[in-house]
């Protein structure tokens, strides 16, 4: 089956691709490069470079390959860049939506599996979050990526017997491909491992630990992370399960457990045999105390089990990637 995969050359999208792979499927993608890289991907991979929008380029996808079925993961994701341009937050990640979705109708999509985020929770209440918690978000990437997620559902609804839906939301993304092929290299990534991982190798001088006030037991804020591997499997065991159950799904994907700032530093420190150099600074605007996914949901419908749920291997993996990364530049 042919799986137009977007925002496939960026980080989750290019681990799904060898996945997808691995699994029997023929990934093609398109990607705008703007914080994705080709030399990701494997090398015979259909490719086309530009946006969604771009006028004639998906129904030129569409007419090439028999596309069944969609892997949406472009997208923009930082929480802080969202504050300062939100219409671009909008744009990208709704109307990009919007006319990735018509497209599917146009060309009679069966399946597809959206890229969603713990961010539209908020400040939620209970912990862990299950699928039905009351949907908040405190920053604008949030309430996009909402937005996205209630343009699914209407159309979805509308159309139930055309396309089949599997909504995926994320908690905290980590860690790199065990094989080296592929990791997390945007232009600027605001994400907690992949920053301590570049201090440990003297990329910065420092990190930020933002906010050692929270209300949590050594006051730095909880999150639920989860190997890229890990969440990759779960787009196809998503996928698989559409085609099986004919039946829209929406999961929560993390572990069920969190991990603080503070233990994750230490982590990378254990594992990197080095300490780092740490500034404390206030509390980063729009995130909240604690993220933590309950995933009965997700272990209960998918045919998936969690196989690098080690924050040891999260940091090894990605502090591995890192040192590739660096050997390229020198
Ligand atoms: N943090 C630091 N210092 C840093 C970077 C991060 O202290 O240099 C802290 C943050 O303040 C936060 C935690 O580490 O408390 C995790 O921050 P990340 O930037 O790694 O991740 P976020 O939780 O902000 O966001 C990520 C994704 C979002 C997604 C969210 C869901 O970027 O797309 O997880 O949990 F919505």
């Amino acid at each position: 089956m042919d799986v137009l995969v977007t925002g496939g050359a960026g980080y989750i999208g290019s681990q799904t691709v060898y996945t997808l792979i691995e699994h029997g499927f023929s990934p093609v993608v398109i990607d705008d490069l703007s914080t994705g890289k080709k030399s990701l991907l494997p090398k015979d991979t259909p490719f086309y470079e530009g946006r969604i929008s771009q006028p004639g380029l998906l129904d030129k996808i569409f007419e090439k390959h028999k596309i069944e079925a969609v892997m949406h993961f472009a997208g923009s994701i930082m929480v802080a860049e969202s504050f300062e341009k939100p219409l671009f937050y909008f744009e990208n990640n709704v109307t990009q939506t919007l006319r990735l979705l018509e497209a599917c109708r146009k060309h009679k999509v069966s399946y597809f599996v959206n890229s969603s985020s713990a961010a539209i929770y908020g400040l939620p209440d209970v912990i862990p979050i299950s699928e039905d918690t009351v949907k908040k978000p405190i920053n604008p990437y949030g309430t996009s990526k909402l937005m996205a997620e209630m343009l699914l559902s209407d159309l979805s609804a509308s159309f139930a017997d055309d396309m089949k839906t599997a909504v995926l939301r994320y908690f905290n993304v980590a860690g790199a491909d065990p094989q080296g092929r592929t990791g997390e290299c945007p232009p600027i990534s605001s994400h907690l491992v992949k920053i301590a991982c570049e201090t440990i190798l003297g990329k910065r001088d420092h990190i930020k630990m933002f906010g050692q006030d929270y209300p949590t037991q050594d006051g730095t804020a909880i999150r639920d992370y989860i190997h890229v591997v890990d969440l990759a499997e779960a787009h196809i065991a998503a996928l698989k399960h559409l085609q099986k159950k004919n039946k829209n799904i929406t999961l929560n994907c993390g572990y069920g457990y969190g991990f603080s700032v503070q233990q994750v530093l230490s982590c990378v420190e254990k594992v990197a045999g080095k300490s780092l150099n740490i500034i404390h600074a206030d509390r980063r605007r729009g995130d909240p105390p604690e993220l933590v996914a309950d995933i009965s949901a997700l272990r209960k419908t998918l045919d998936w089990r969690p196989k690098h749920d080690s924050l040891e291997e999260i940091v090894e993996t990605a502090l591995a990637w890192e040192k590739g990364l660096l050997d390229q530049q020198t």
